[in-house]
């Protein structure tokens, strides 16, 4: 078993034959592993029988028997859901292109390898909360902080993409959706590039919310309900939109003339009154530090200076 484990291991690490052919791949996956798996039986065949070459025998019979049983083996897991490679399969197989006739590109680097070489894991996290709640803010302090411990990072904001990528959207339900669309898959393009990517949008609907997750996957989804009242934002209308949207000047503002739904599945909720930003930041690194993995941690970084 150890030995299989490792040989797996080995193999998921090579790049041999991983997007032109499995099949070349999983035959040079038999012979590897049979070569193993022999030469550890005529070891156990010669340690118990005390004979040589019984084992030799023991172990070419094995020999023949067990490769056609290892290459079924591997062909039902390669088409099983646990595979490890199956990454290329499934995006062969993504949903509702309205191009037809396009062809997943492989690339040598993946993600595992610059994850490697930044020294930590790529997340996406969403900020979600009413405008004025302070997602920007904390996101900011957060993106501050872990720049600070050498996370490469990179923030989308839902004010700075409206700018560009998304100018041609507004704020009815189905362009907030579309916005959000995008916004997923940018960040998981991003969480592909290796940054720990935050993400600052109302994204008042948990139906959006559960269409980001499942776009970035929920193993690297955070999600951080900024939890500001909307009197609070109100009070504080720091842009003024809460006024010109009573006042009738702004349509389908959230909290006001649009709905913003409590999310019900945040990983944390900030209450932030009485709390500075970045407070509220070490809150969500707390809850985030594990998961990124991060190689150079302070204790290490002070032992090496030691
Ligand atoms: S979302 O609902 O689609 O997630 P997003 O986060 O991109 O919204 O944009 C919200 C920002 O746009 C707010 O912080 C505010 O500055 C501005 N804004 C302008 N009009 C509206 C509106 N009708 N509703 C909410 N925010 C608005």
């Amino acid at each position: 078993m150890i030995l299989y484990y490792v040989h797996e291991r080995l193999w998921f690490r090579t790049r041999v034959f991983q997007e032109k052919s499995s099949k070349i791949r999983h035959l040079l996956k038999t012979i590897t592993w049979r070569l193993v798996g022999t030469v550890d039986t005529m070891f156990m065949g010669w340690l118990v029988t005390g004979d040589p070459t019984l084992g030799l025998q023991i172990g070419g019979l094995e020999l023949i028997t067990k490769m056609g049983l290892y290459y079924l083996h591997e062909r039902a897991w390669h088409l099983s859901k646990f595979d490890l490679d199956q990454e290329p399969k499934k995006a062969e197989s993504a949903p509702s292109s309205k191009a037809k006739n396009i062809t997943n590109q492989h690339y040598s680097l993946k993600r595992i390898d610059r994850n490697q070489f930044q020294g930590h894991n790529s997340l996406f996290i969403l900020f979600t909360g009413l405008s004025g709640s302070g997602k920007s803010t904390i996101a900011n302090e957060l993106e501050v902080l872990l720049s600070s411990k050498g996370v490469s990072t990179y923030t989308l904001d839902g004010d700075n993409v409206r700018f560009g990528l998304n100018k041609d959207l507004g704020f009815s339900k189905e362009e907030r959706n579309e916005n959000l669309r995008r916004i997923g898959e940018v960040g998981k393009l991003f969480v592909d590039s290796g940054k720990v990517t935050l993400a600052a949008f109302i994204a008042p609907l948990n139906e959006d919310r559960a269409m980001i997750k499942s776009i970035i996957g929920s193993e690297d989804y955070i999600e951080v309900f900024v939890n500001t009242s909307l009197e609070e934002c109100e009070k504080r209308d720091i842009k003024g939109l809460y006024k010109k949207a009573r006042a009738g000047e702004i349509k389908d503002f959230t909290g006001v003339s649009s709905p913003f739904e409590i999310p019900t599945e945040p990983h944390i909720i900030l209450n932030t009154i009485g709390k500075s930003s970045q407070e509220s930041a070490i809150e969500v690194y707390n809850l985030i530090s594990n998961k990124l993995n991060l190689k150079n941690t302070d204790e290490q970084i002070l032992s090496e200076l030691s």
